[in-house]
Order: C-alpha cells, then sequence, then structure tokens
C-alpha cells in the first residue's frame, strides 16, 4: 500500500513559517510513529499569482483533487489589494473550496485551559469551552448569482446574492448532526428567517432532515445575530452551530477569539467521500496571513497544527494521534511557552514559532 497523499499549500505572509513547523511534525509521525506521508508541496494566492499570474495554477488544482488531504497556509497580503477580484489570492482558495464541493466546514472552538485567562470574556464564561462550528462552505453569498457593481442611471450599484438549494442546506445539515452524535449531541442552526427567504427555507430543511434521520440529536434553531450575542453571553450553551457560508465566516471569527487569540483555531473543509472512503479534504488554520508579524518569527503555528491533528482524526482515521497532538499542545501552554499574539500575563515565557515548535515535538516526545 503506498502511502497517503498530503499537498500542501502553504500561501502568503506567515502562512509558509507556521507550515515549517507542521512538516516537522509530519517528519515525526514518519520517523517516530510508522506514519508515513507522500508530501507535495506548491503555491497558491499571492505567491502562485507572482509565478503564474493567477491565485491557483490549474496544475495546483488538479493535484488538490488527486491527493488524500490538502494543507493550507494562509492566503493574501497588501501587495495584493489592489489586484482585479478575479486573482486576488482569496480566489485561489475559494476555488479549491468550490471545485473540491468542500460543503462543509468545521471551526472547533476550544479554550485550552492554560489560556482561560487570556480570553477577553471571564474565565469561568470560556474555561473548558469545546464548541464546533459547522459553516457551509461552498454555497450562499459567496458564491450566489447574479454579482458585481453595475451602474444604474447615474450611480453604481454592487449585487451579491444569498442563494441556497434545499439539496445543500440539506447536506450540510446532514454533518452537523454526524458530528453532534460523536459529541454532546446537540445542535443549534443559525439563520436569519425572520428577514431573508433563504433562511426560512434553512429553518423548515434543517427541521426534516433532523425529524427524518437525526430525532435522537437535539435540534435548536436561533436568528444569527442572537446567536453571536449568546455566544459572548455563554458560549458553552452550544455544542454544534451550523449556519451558512456568510454567518458561519463572521461567528467563527468570533468563537475563535474566545479561546484567547485566532492563532489558535483550526479548521477542516470536508466533501463528499472519494473512491477510497476518506472525505474529500482540506485543512487550514482559521487565521489569516498576518503581513504585519510575517517573517519575524512572531507567528503562532499551534493553528496550523492543530489542522494536522484534525487531518490525522478526519481523514486518517487516526483519533488518538490527532489527541496526541492536543494533548502536547496542551502541555506547552501548561508550562507557560507563548508566542507573541498570547503574551501578556505575569509570569509566561516569549518563544517564537520555531521555538514553539520546539516545544510541542519535545512533548511528542515525552508521550511515546
Ligand atoms: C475564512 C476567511 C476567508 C473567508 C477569506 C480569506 C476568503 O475569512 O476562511 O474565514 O471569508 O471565507
Ligand atoms: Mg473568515
Amino acid at each position: 500500500m503506498s502511502n497517503p497523499s498530503l499537498l500542501i499549500l502553504a500561501g502568503d505572509g506567515i502562512g509558509p513559517e507556521v507550515m515549517d513547523e507542521v512538516k516537522r511534525i509530519i517528519d515525526w509521525y514518519g520517523d517516530k510513529r510508522g506514519l508515513k506521508f507522500d508530501v507535495s508541496e506548491d503555491l497558491v494566492g499571492g505567491s502562485a499569482y507572482d509565478k503564474h499570474g493567477t491565485p491557483l495554477h490549474d496544475d495546483t488544482m488538479a493535484k488538490a483533487q488527486e491527493v488524500d488531504a490538502v494543507l493550507l497556509g494562509a492566503v493574501g497580503g497588501p501587495k495584493y489589494d489592489n489586484l482585479d477580484f478575479s486573482v486576488k489570492p482569496e480566489r485561489g482558495l475559494l476555488r479549491l473550496r468550490k471545485e473540491m464541493d468542500l460543503f462543509s466546514n468545521l471551526r472547533p472552538a476550544q479554550c485550552f485551559d492554560a489560556l482561560a485567562d487570556f480570553s477577553s470574556l471571564k474565565r469561568d464564561v470560556v474555561a473548558g469551552l469545546d464548541i464546533v462550528i459547522v459553516r457551509e462552505l461552498t454555497s450562499g453569498i459567496y458564491f450566489g448569482e447574479p454579482r458585481g457593481i453595475i451602474n444604474e442611471g447615474n450611480e453604481r450599484v454592487g449585487i451579491n446574492t444569498q442563494r441556497y438549494t434545499e439539496s445543500e442546506i440539506a447536506r450540510v445539515a446532514r454533518s452537523a448532526f454526524e458530528l453532534a452524535r460523536r459529541r454532546d449531541n446537540r445542535v443549534c442552526s443559525m439563520e436569519k428567517a425572520n428577514v431573508m427567504e433563504s433562511g426560512v427555507l434553512w429553518r423548515e430543511v434543517v427541521q426534516e432532515i433532523h425529524d427524518a434521520e437525526y430525532p435522537d440529536v437535539e435540534l435548536t434553531h436561533m436568528y444569527a445575530d442572537a446567536g453571536a450575542m449568546q455566544l459572548c453571553r455563554w458560549p458553552k450553551q452550544f455544542d454544534v452551530i451550523v449556519t451558512d457560508n456568510l454567518f458561519g465566516d463572521m461567528l467563527s471569527d468570533m468563537a475563535a477569539m474566545l479561546t484567547g487569540s485566532l492563532g489558535m483555531l483550526p479548521s477542516a473543509s470536508l466533501g463528499l467521500p472519494m473512491d477510497n472512503g476518506r472525505p474529500k479534504a482540506m485543512y487550514e488554520p482559521v487565521h489569516g496571513s498576518a503581513p504585519d508579524i510575517a517573517g519575524q518569527g512572531k507567528a503562532n503555528p499551534i493553528a496550523c497544527i492543530l489542522s494536522l491533528a484534525m487531518a490525522l482524526r478526519y481523514s486518517f482515521d487516526q483519533g488518538d494521534e490527532a489527541t496526541r497532538i492536543e494533548n502536547a499542545i496542551e502541555k506547552v501552554l501548561a508550562d507557560g511557552l507563548r508566542t507573541a499574539d498570547l503574551l501578556g500575563e505575569e509570569g509566561v515565557t516569549p518563544v517564537s514559532t520555531t521555538e514553539m515548535g520546539d516545544a510541542i515535538l519535545a512533548a511528542l516526545d515525552a508521550s511515546l
């Protein structure tokens, strides 16, 4: 049997430096756990644009379709701000999501105990937090037509369209219910059924799928604005939240911050099963390319490393190894090591990106 294959697209800004730490952990698995991957690398985002004039070359897209999983760093940067919309770095990411049909985006927000005081919320509100936002990722206002900026009379009009089919809602709802069954068995669905027809349909279809296929799971519905408020007020009331592409984008940034830093949050984007039974999959940190700190050894590699852990869990059936990584990170944080995004408390030890990687590798060694 050949090794499972990984395509690394490190991207822009801090993407390559956090991905360097992930590569060391992949090597560690090959050396110490006999878990070897065939790793290839390619460009995405601004770095791809610089070389090919497009944020995602067709050959890279084809490779992404073939591998068992894609690991992505981050895309974007001020250098590309004035590019035409069609070749902006973000379009590379959106093309991967769309063409791989990665409709279910899992964004866990877990608060490591050592960071509970670092959150902008009170300790008891966030300590022990463990929720997952399931964001629909291939439809909605991100992709709906018509879109564009048109002239109307003597002014311009910007247009985007929120559009959801029943089957698009049904499949992401199923993935949320499936996930809930492996957790605390509760799903809260969020939309704006009070003002949007797409929200009315969303609510109906989620309820229908629930009643027909997942009656054992507890289902509640919430308007997305109230959901945002509840996420700050008492986030531990949630287990799995399922929501559309745009609300999911916003609610997941907010949930991420509950845990102290965007530098901590991984994500998995999953599609339909491939011939080998594994889902089409891409794993990426929730944080962006952070161009302001790129290349200075300040970036926190934990979100990207936790994304590798999600790959082990969801693509490669190695849940125990995912837990091993999570425990190693827990240990390093408990020991007081902090990258620049997590500084501010008394008595912690500031470390660089690579030193954080060193410490996590040492904790992995110690776990054997
Ligand atoms: C995210 C990001 C992306 C999005 C950007 C980079 C296109 O914010 O993954 O949350 O809006 O989906
Ligand atoms: Mg976002």
